[in-house]
């Protein structure tokens, strides 16, 4: 797995929304401890009940969130996965798969822990994005209810 290019790296890391707030020496630390990796179409990059070890983010290609129950979410570029089975220990709550060629930026999960107790701005933005999820799971059946007592 090539490690990130310094250069390529860190222009590209600039553009992800999960690393805005980060200084650009923070930058670098996430620049040292990522890797890149390719993942063909159709590849299943998690799977649902496996032990996890690695956080993901997007940086090219689209996957998709196949959970148990509730339907499918897409992820674009910048969009990151893999975080709960690292933050929770636990086994992974959804399948992930690749829906196009997928170039992701994955760090382990003895890094992604390191990043989330020493840069805040890293843990604010895995948080608020996770509340949102969270939000956007219970707004769907509401949202059903809604259209079903019209
Ligand atoms: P993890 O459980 O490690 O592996 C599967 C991933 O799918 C999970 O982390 C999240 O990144 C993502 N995921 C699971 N449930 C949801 C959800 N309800 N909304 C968005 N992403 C999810």
């Amino acid at each position: 797995m090539p490690t990130l290019e310094r250069t390529e790296a860190l222009s590209t890391l600039k553009g992800v929304p999960l690393f805005a707030g980060l200084t650009p020496q923070q930058l670098r630390r996430v620049a040292e401890v990522g890797r890149l990796k390719l993942f063909r179409a159709g590849a299943a990059i998690v799977r649902l009940g496996e032990p996890g070890d690695t956080f993901y983010v997007i940086l090219d290609g689209h996957a998709l969130v196949v959970r148990e129950a509730g339907r499918p979410l897409k992820l674009h570029p910048g969009d990151f996965f893999g975080e709960l089975a690292l933050i929770e220990n636990a086994p992974r709550s959804a399948d992930v798969i690749a829906t196009d060629d997928v170039t992701a930026l994955t760090v382990g999960h003895t890094a992604f822990r390191k990043l989330l107790r020493s840069e805040a701005a890293f843990t604010h933005a895995i948080l608020k994005t996770v509340v949102g999820r969270m939000r956007n799971d219970q707004r769907a059946p509401r949202w059903e209810l809604d259209n079903l007592m019209r």
